[in-house]
């Protein structure tokens, strides 16, 4: 069985083709970027318009298959923006149609966890989620996912992306920030924000926006600083999550994951512990249509040709899931 996924959550229009073995034979994604400035809803669900055709044939391409190949057509329901949701929902519903190939619509944020397992062949692991708009620490227990610790406000990305927004760096910040960082010398003091299992950050945004705003700081070292704070934190957390849980095994997924410090502080934390600790390559750990294929697989026999029951789930949470595959 060969399945199609499209993910459209936010600024990715991704199609990935997995077949039931989990081999991955196409991971193609275009993404909407800016110089200047943020992510605007409108614009991204423009970008995946234009871009959509283009995409799913160059992973047709890619799989060296033809449409009439794929058997079950899979996408991302939510969470995310609606706009860019619809993009991807319309689109797997007619190609679904033209198939005659049943659909599925999977949860994002389970995609990335899952993709990660697949690929490093971990078996029960915490999942470490970092991204723009999400930031969890989650793993399996009797039934679902759950949610150990979070954001209280907003996605580690999304955070780093303002700041860079409010330094002049355009969309995505991540890596941009990440290259300052390692011109950083000073680590300046910032808040750090760890309640229980839980994180936040717009109290170190804040901050971080005045020390720049006050020209007393190198922005070499603002950067260092943000990156060795809030990864703390997150690392923190992860390493209570499996002290709470017993498990050892932590896997990264997320944009955010991307970071080579932020796998530098797992990895040490991980070997403290006597742990394993495992990273995705870049191109599953950014929003991608392989994982949404791969989830369309694992999620297979829930799929339908009834499109009336079929929509996009802006607001989903990763433990109202139903987990039927684990
Ligand atoms: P989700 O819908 O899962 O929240 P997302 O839409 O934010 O995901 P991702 O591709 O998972 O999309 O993550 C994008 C985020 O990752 C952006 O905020 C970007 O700045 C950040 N990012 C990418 N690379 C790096 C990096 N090297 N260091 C830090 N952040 C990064
Ligand atoms: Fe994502």
């Amino acid at each position: 069985m060969i399945c199609l996924g499209i993910e459209s959550t936010a600024h990715t229009f991704g199609v990935g083709i997995v077949n039931d073995k989990g081999k991955v034979l196409a991971n193609v994604t275009d993404a909407y970027k800016t110089e200047k400035g943020g992510i605007h809803p409108t614009e991204a669900k423009l970008h995946h318009e234009n871009v959509k055709d283009e995409v799913i044939e160059s992973a047709l391409n890619q799989a060296k298959l033809e449409l009439k190949d794929i058997d079950l057509i899979s996408f991302s329901q939510g969470p995310g923006l609606a706009p860019c949701l619809l993009v991807g929902l319309k689109k797997a519903i007619e190609l679904s149609k033209k198939l005659n190939a049943p659909l599925i619509g999977v949860n994002h944020c389970i995609a990335h966890l899952e993709i990660g397992k697949l690929l490093t062949k971990a078996k029960d692991p915490i999942l470490l989620y970092p991204s723009g708009a999400n930031t969890q620490v989650i793993a399996y227990e009797v039934g679902k996912y759950r949610v150990f610790g979070e954001t209280l406000d907003q996605g580690v990305g999304n955070f780093i992306d303002s700041f860079a927004r409010h330094i002049g760096l355009g969309f995505p910040g991540g890596p941009k920030i990440e290259k300052l960082a390692l011109r950083g010398k000073n680590y300046v003091e910032l808040p750090y924000v760890v309640k229980g299992m839980d994180v936040s950050f717009s109290g170190i945004l804040t901050n971080l926006k005045q020390k720049y705003d006050s020209k007393k700081y190198k922005i070499e070292d603002l950067a260092f600083s943000l990156q060795e704070t809030v990864f703390a934190m997150l690392v923190e957390v992860a390493e209570r999550a499996m002290a709470h849980t017993g498990k050892k095994e932590l896997v990264l997924g997320g944009g955010v994951a991307c970071n080579k410090r932020l796998q530098e502080m797992c990895r040490i934390m991980c070997q403290e512990r006597n742990a394993k600790f495992f990273v995705p390559p870049n191109e599953f750990l950014v929003d991608n249509g392989a994982m949404i294929s791969w989830q369309g697989i694992l999620q297979r026999k829930q799929a339908t040709k009834n499109y009336k029951k079929i929509n996009i789930r802006p607001y989903e949470r990763t433990d109202d899931v139903e987990v039927m595959w684990v």
